[in-house]
């Protein structure tokens, strides 16, 4: 394959800072649709099960053509297709990238009957235990950290319509025991399964929970251990010495930020059933299929991946935030935190050498409408621009309909406020009863004051369904991929939380030891305060 450049390296790259530095630093949303009646047409495209209305970004025809240019002379399809082919193209471990391999029906997939050779044996499985009677099981514990338990932490509130009730779901992922011990508070060892989670069976947090969990069980009368814990894991050979010999297996060649669809899935599949699992997958399957097949005009995540580019680099904005208009996707921000800072927090490109640009922005947001009344207020008017993605569901799976009313109408409002604003002269023009009568009102209407054009995506699902949750998935870990590649970094290693991991080996037995020895001022100083000495 010929070299592969660097998106700043580009011709398109020169011509898009052109671009910027003629015209679109001063792009106005409020004037772009006053001069073409079909923006919201020409900016809104279909994906599986998602539409995205594109219309509200700092963009036009001309904005676009540019990044596309951009995106073929990074050879995007090429790199897309070396993903999808199974290439070695995470280049620092040495593995393939095949997550999509792992939603590919038996056929399709490069590891048809592996993959699916698992996930018919954890399905059944999932089976048996849903039998609440024959199984005797009311309570999962899924303990787990980042890949191991964000995913299905966020999938199964997502999709508690489709949940068994019967069975009730723990996430515990933290080292702190503030986070088991409530969990275990509440629970019997004969009706419990324990799921350890973990894609190395190495990780200091999980592996002491796991011990945690184990210990309880035996001291409360816990008997059979074999039937009470799963793993779900590559290392099958450590969770056999951990004492756990009903595993479900995976892959290296499976990040673990994009293991959900793996054994990772397991409480997912517990929770919502076989069906429902496989339907989950069939979504991710469909989006896979719109990534890899569609031009690229029309190309959701490959445009969203662009867009990310364009505000990042050009821009210079510094974050994005989420806000998902469905209370089930709570968890949905914290999962994409870590899917796009871990995947694209990068400072070097794949050759190692140092980027001259930004890469991942700050992802960050809470479920609409409680973001609202904590951090919109910044989003309006504090001084950084930062483009809001809102989703919303059309149809609710509950049946009180004028709360889901309500609910589409802030987060339309929002994004409109976000766009439109308010001028000063308006703001002269309101009534506001609760504003302080003794002020200057041109003062007052300053404050009052939204300068509007501020960008915003809309994604709009018609009902939160396990199909439409895959593809949406799906849609989030393309765009990391088409960004990371435009940037020419490798967005499947995670180097950046090796040296925290082995800091905390050196400073684990000094807190028992009081040795400071080495350390610097600052550290030796806390230690001490930990152990209780000043
Ligand atoms: O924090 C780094 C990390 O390796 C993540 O990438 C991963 O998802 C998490 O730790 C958990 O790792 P494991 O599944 O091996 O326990």
């Amino acid at each position: 394959m010929t070299p592969i450049p660097r998106c700043d390296r580009t011709e398109a790259w020169l011509r898009l800072q052109d671009h910027f530095d003629r015209d679109a630093r001063h792009f106005d949303l409020r004037e772009a649709f006053a001069a073409d009646g079909r923006r919201f047409d020409g900016l809104s495209f279909e994906a599986p099960e998602i539409f995205a209305d594109l219309s509200k970004n700092r963009v036009d025809a001309a904005t676009l053509a540019l990044l596309l240019a951009l995106a073929r002379e990074c050879r995007i399809e090429a790199r897309r297709d070396a993903m999808m082919g199974g290439a070695a193209i995470n280049v620092t471990e040495g593995r393939a990238v095949q997550h999509v391999a792992l939603r590919a029906p038996r056929a399709a997939g490069a590891y048809g009957d592996e993959v699916h050779d698992v996930l018919d044996r954890m399905l059944a499985f999932v089976e048996g235990v849903r039998d609440g009677v024959a199984s005797g099981i009311t309570d999962v514990v899924n303990i787990g950290i980042g890949g191991s338990d964000l995913g299905p932490q966020m999938v199964v509130p997502a999709l508690d319509a489709y949940a068994q009730h019967a069975l009730r779901f723990h996430f515990v992922s933290n080292v702190d025991g503030h986070d088991i011990a409530p969990v275990l508070r509440d629970l019997k060892p004969s009706s419990t399964l324990f799921v350890i989670a973990s894609k190395t069976f190495t990780t200091q947090e999980t592996m002491a929970n796991a011990g945690v969990a184990r210990a309880w069980f035996l001291a409360n009368g816990g008997s059979d251990t074999r039937r009470h814990f799963v793993a779900t894991t590559t290392n099958v050979k450590a969770a056999a010495e951990f004492g756990i010999d009903t595993t479900f297996g995976f892959w290296d060649w499976v990040g673990g930020r994009y293991s959900l669809w793996s054994a990772i899935g397991l409480p997912i599949a517990l929770a919502i059933g076989a069906t429902n699992f496989r339907a989950l997958l069939d979504g991710a399957h469909a989006m896979d299929m719109h990534f890899a097949q569609a031009p690229l005009e029309r190309n959701l995540p490959v445009l969203l991946g662009l867009l990310d580019v364009w505000y990042r680099n050009f821009h210079g904005f510094t974050s994005r935030s989420v806000a998902p208009y469905h209370q089930g996707l709570r968890r949905l921000p914290a999962y994409l935190q870590q899917l796009e800072m871990e995947s694209n927090g990068k400072r070097v490109d794949i050759d190692g050498e140092t980027l001259p640009f930004a890469t991942s922005p700050v992802v960050w947001g809470e479920p609409g409408t409680n973001g609202q009344h904590a951090y919109f207020q910044m989003l309006h008017q504090g001084t950084d621009v930062i483009p809001v993605e809102f989703i919303l569901v059309r149809e609710p799976t509950h049946p009180y309909a004028d709360l889901q009313t309500k609910l589409l109408a802030n987060g339309l409002a929002q994004a409109q406020a976000l766009m439109l604003g308010k001028s000063a002269e308006q703001a002269l023009g309101d009534r506001v009863p609760t504003a302080s009568t003794e002020l200057d009102p041109a003062i007052l209407a300053r404050h009052r004051t939204f300068t509007g054009n501020r960008p915003s995506t809309t994604l709009v699902i018609d009902k939160l369904t396990p199909r439409a949750l895959g593809a949406l998935i799906a849609m989030y870990e393309h765009r990391v991929f088409t960004s990371g590649a435009l940037w020419n970094i490798n967005s499947f290693d995670q180097w950046g939380v090796e040296l925290g991991k082995a800091l905390c080996n050196d400073i684990l037995p000094r807190l028992a030891s009081g040795d400071t020895s080495g350390l610097d001022g600052s550290t030796a100083g806390l230690l001490r305060r930990l152990r209780g000495s000043r």
